[in-house]
């Protein structure tokens, strides 16, 4: 639990093979990379079969390896090499919903009385034609695609091209059993799992009410309630079923949620007395805005939320919400450096997006380039995704040590100069080091690996806690000078690098936008 994750993108990570995307000798090839960094486990997104109507989150074989990545071999080779370098490997589940074109669909599809029609979800439309219910798809649009061979509708609550399982069905269960028996039987360490928390519909296919002004923004979708079709109760069985068999086996395995829920929902996910997630990522703070109170203010009460045990989940960016250095900083070192120190001193597991670790914001992508089936379908009203799911900028060459030189990657590269691994590596001033730094004392300290979370009473614009017995960390989240009374102690780690190991006498004083480590003598 006191690891530092880290989140490889592998379309977008290293291609071994000069085709323009990432795949898992990649990987293997830049692991050496992870191990300095200080990273003890990865979570790589799905790694399956995919036609990639949604870039591998529609699978069609939740046992195999999509050949653009590898082969089975090399995901071996994989967990192997990184085990060597201490380094886990977390795998992408994705149980709400298969490919169209994965063989249970086309079974489904096939006949109401296919062997397989009760796996998905499956309904009539109105007596006017349109569709069962009025779920709306996460993606916009109806959840229900008319299937003129049966005269039914199916569920989706992303692309068409990704139906919904039928989670009601014991079969679903035992199949998925059997998928992660097979995933931790060749040595993964555990899973992120997609969207887990909408996985199970209401049975009776209820329509969702209107949302009010007063709802969570995680709440509601397109103007509706999510109320029937997220968050179910029964949804807790289903993970309770998974933690149960992850708990079989000897090495401990980690069950990561991808749970976009309101705050007031998200402890459900840990379970009573830790039988459900390990670890819940936490979307209220991904998607606030980067300012003292309201970040503050969604670590207290989630600090205050979760049961006695359990274990937060950090994270600024992944591959769908952009890149927290563009989002949360506007691309200002200053702050990027500050959301850094943020991300790995709070209590709680952090998990870095790759690219985070040199302060890489989002990367323009122009609508021809677009790849992102989001982008696609709603520009120029909105971009997608792509932005941050751009190539790894390993060095500021041609290719950026992504690809081969005279390849053209399968997403644009950004400005591969002005931000890369290599030249921030050699760096002891650079955003990178400062990552590797902070990762670095994390470990050797068991304040900040475990120690418990307090906020500090602190000026405006301030946020300051304690985290143990010992350690305070104060960030000075404005454009002006802070000073802060009552600290006693030494400096350990600045956002700058400078003032190592200053003394503390009664007060502190903060430039804009710095943030500091520092152990307390007298507290
Ligand atoms: C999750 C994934 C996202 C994907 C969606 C549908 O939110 O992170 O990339 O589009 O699920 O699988
Ligand atoms: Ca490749």
């Amino acid at each position: 639990m006191s690891a530092v994750l880290y989140q490889i993108y592998q379309r977008s990570f290293a291609d071994s093979n000069a085709d323009g995307i990432g795949d898992l000798r990649g990987i293997i090839g830049r692991l050496d990379h992870l191990e300095w960094l200080g990273i003890d486990g990865v979570w790589l997104s799905p790694v399956t079969r995919s036609p990639n109507a949604d870039w591998g989150y529609d699978v069609s074989d939740f046992c195999s390896i999509e050949p653009d990545f590898g082969t089975m071999e090399d995901l071996d080779l994989l967990i192997a090499e990184a085990g060597t370098r201490g380094i886990r490997v977390l795998l992408d589940l994705v149980p709400n919903h298969t490919s169209d074109q994965h063989p249970w669909f086309l079974d489904s599809r096939s006949s109401r009385g296919a062997a397989r029609r009760d796996w998905y979800v499956w309904a009539d439309p109105k007596d006017d034609g349109s569709p069962p219910n009025n779920w709306v798809s996460s993606f916009g649009g109806p959840a229900w695609t008319p299937d003129p061979g049966t005269g039914q509708s199916y569920l989706h609550n992303h692309l068409a091209e990704q139906p919904d399982l039928n989670w009601w069905n014991e079969e679903v269960r035992a199949a998925f059993d059997e998928i992660i028996r097979f995933w931790c039987d060749r040595g993964v360490a555990g899973f992120r799992i997609d969207v887990c928390n909408v996985i199970i519909k209401d049975a009776e296919l209820r329509d969702n009410p209107v949302a009010t002004e007063d709802d969570d923004f995680e709440a509601q979708l397109f103007g509706q309630r999510s109320v029937y079709n997220t968050n179910r109760p029964e949804v807790h069985e289903v993970i309770r079923r998974w933690r149960s068999l992850v708990d079989d086996y000897r090495e401990p395995l980690i069950l990561l949620g991808e749970t976009p829920v309101p705050l007031s929902e998200l402890s459900h996910y840990y379970g009573n007395g830790g039988d459900e997630l390990h670890l819940a990522f936490n979307f209220p703070f991904i998607s606030a805005s980067f300012e003292c109170g309201v970040l503050r203010e969604i670590v207290e009460q989630t600090e205050a939320s979760l049961p006695p045990g359990a274990w937060p989940a950090w994270t600024g960016s992944n591959h769908d919400m952009f890149r927290f250095p563009t989002r949360w900083a506007g691309d200002d070192v200053r702050k990027v450096r500050l959301a850094l120190l943020m991300l790995l001193s709070l209590r709680g597991t952090p998990v870095l997006y790759q690219g985070d670790e040199i302060g890489l914001g989002n990367t323009k992508v122009e609508h021809a380039d677009m790849r992102d089936p989001l982008g696609v379908r709603y520009w120029p009203y909105y971009d997608g995704r792509d932005a941050g799911r751009t190539p790894m900028p390993w060095r500021g060459v041609p290719g950026g040590g992504f690809t081969e030189p005279d390849v053209r990657p399968w997403l644009p590269l950004g400005d591969v100069a002005a931000c890369n691994v290599e030249r921030q590596r050699s760096d002891p001033g650079s955003v990178l080091s400062l990552a590797r730094t902070l990762i670095a004392v994390r470990r050797e300290e068991p304040d900040l690996r475990t120690g418990s979370y307090r906020s500090l009473a602190a000026p405006d614009g301030v946020w300051a806690w304690m985290r143990g017995d010992r350690h305070f960390v104060v960030l000075n989240m404005k454009d002006t000078r802070a000073v802060v009374p009552h600290l006693d102690g030494t400096l350990r780690i600045t956002t700058d690098g400078s003032r190592l190991d200053e003394p503390v006498r009664g007060e502190l004083a903060l430039a804009p936008w710095e943030g500091v480590i520092g152990a307390t003598t007298t507290r």
